[in-house]
């Protein structure tokens, strides 16, 4: 017993510890502190050093007849195939993606949108493989990412720095969120933040037409509430429970007791639906006292005890991640 509790110790100090990380490190993302994150300038040459270097892009990519990679599209002029260099073939795979959306994209839209979701436009010939850069183990922050869009624009383009270093667009806006949205989740990994959800919350929660449980709030757009709402829910499920999903208990003139949600009233009947999801029906008649009871929630709270500090993290990726209702 001792010991569960000195984990549950151990756990919340660890996450704490995770916070003040993390605070730190959007602080020093957002140039609060000097120079800490000032790895990398958002130019071409910059660029250029993410790109054959952390970036990993190198060994899917090459430049011309700089390196050797080929899995990749060839992003300088090569060959019969790439007349054009990235930045002017930006252009047209611009103009490509305008006529097949509808929405107006520029040269550096497309390279963010090919940047940050490879899959929306796969080069005729390729394989939809192509790394998720923001996510591990790449894990470019967006700056990182600007800076790699530069050294691209660059190859042949016409390199417009206010165009990649200034308000996002229609195109980059959800694009932006996302890459700030790993950033901000730590650098969990997504994908296996998916297992982890899949072990441990979709009995209860639908997600994206998951079909998954139905005990819990349907889960779609998640991400808006953002990081500290999602840690608070798993940490702390009772802390503020979720409207329509309140804690019940009721006592019956026999003594029974049942604790659950309240999910129908009516026709001279309640029913209690308990964390398993089953179904209590109990007579009008026959309850002596039924009281709603805000201190616990159906939902776990030792839930934090069952995963590890990183399940955890990739868990908050996972969900950080999730697309917006109105993106479905
Ligand atoms: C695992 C291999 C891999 C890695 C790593 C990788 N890419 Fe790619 N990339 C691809 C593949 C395959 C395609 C073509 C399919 C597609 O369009 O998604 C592609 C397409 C692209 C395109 C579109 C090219 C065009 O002609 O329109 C750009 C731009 C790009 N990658 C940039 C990068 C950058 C920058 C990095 C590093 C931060 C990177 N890629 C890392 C495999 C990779
Ligand atoms: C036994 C069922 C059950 C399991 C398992 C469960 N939940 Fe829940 N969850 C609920 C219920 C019921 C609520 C509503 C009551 C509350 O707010 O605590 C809820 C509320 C939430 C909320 C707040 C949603 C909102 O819109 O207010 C989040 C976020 C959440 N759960 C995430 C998770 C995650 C992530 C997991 C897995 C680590 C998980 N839940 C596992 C039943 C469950």
């Amino acid at each position: 017993m001792n010991s569960a509790i000195s984990r549950v110790f151990v756990f919340l100090l660890v996450v704490l510890g995770i916070y003040l990380w993390i605070g730190y490190s959007i602080t020093a993302l957002t140039g609060g502190r000097g120079e800490t994150s000032a790895m990398v300038d958002i130019t071409p040459e910059g660029g250029e050093s993410i790109y054959w270097g952390k970036g990993r892009c190198f060994t899917c990519h090459s430049v011309g007849g700089q390196g050797s990679a080929v899995r990749g599209p060839n992003h300088g002029q090569f060959g019969e195939r790439f007349l054009e260099p990235m930045g002017a073939r930006a252009v047209s795979r611009a103009a490509e993606r305008s006529a097949k959306t509808g929405v107006e994209y520029t040269a550096v839209d497309y390279i963010v949108e090919s940047l940050a979701s490879p899959g929306a436009y796969v080069v005729d010939g390729y394989k939809n493989e192509m790394a998720v850069v923001y996510a591990p183990p790449i894990s470019l922050n967006l700056k990182e990412i600007k800076a790699v869009v530069a050294y691209l624009m660059a190859l042949g383009g016409d390199l417009d720095m206010e165009a990649i270093d200034t308000a996002p667009s229609d195109v980059t806006a959800g694009l932006y969120s996302k890459i700030n949205a790993a950033a901000e989740a730590g650098g969990g990994d997504p994908e296996e933040g998916a297992f982890v959800y899949e072990d441990n919350c979709q009995e209860c929660h639908v997600l994206n037409d998951d079909g998954g449980g139905e005990v819990g709030p349907d889960l779609t757009g998640l991400a808006a509430g953002g990081l500290d709402f999602i840690s608070d829910s798993i940490l702390a499920p009772a802390k503020a429970l979720s409207e329509g999903f309140e804690t019940y208990v009721v006592v019956t003139n026999e003594g029974r007791q049942f604790t659950g949600l309240k999910t129908r009233d009516a026709d001279g009947e309640v029913d209690i639906t308990n964390a398993l999801g089953d179904v209590e029906t109990i007579d009008r008649a026959d309850i002596k006292d039924i009281s709603m009871d805000d201190t616990v929630s159906i939902m776990p709270d030792d839930i934090a005890e069952v995963i590890t500090v990183k399940e955890f993290q990739d868990l908050l990726s996972f969900l950080m991640l999730q697309k917006p209702a109105e993106e479905q």
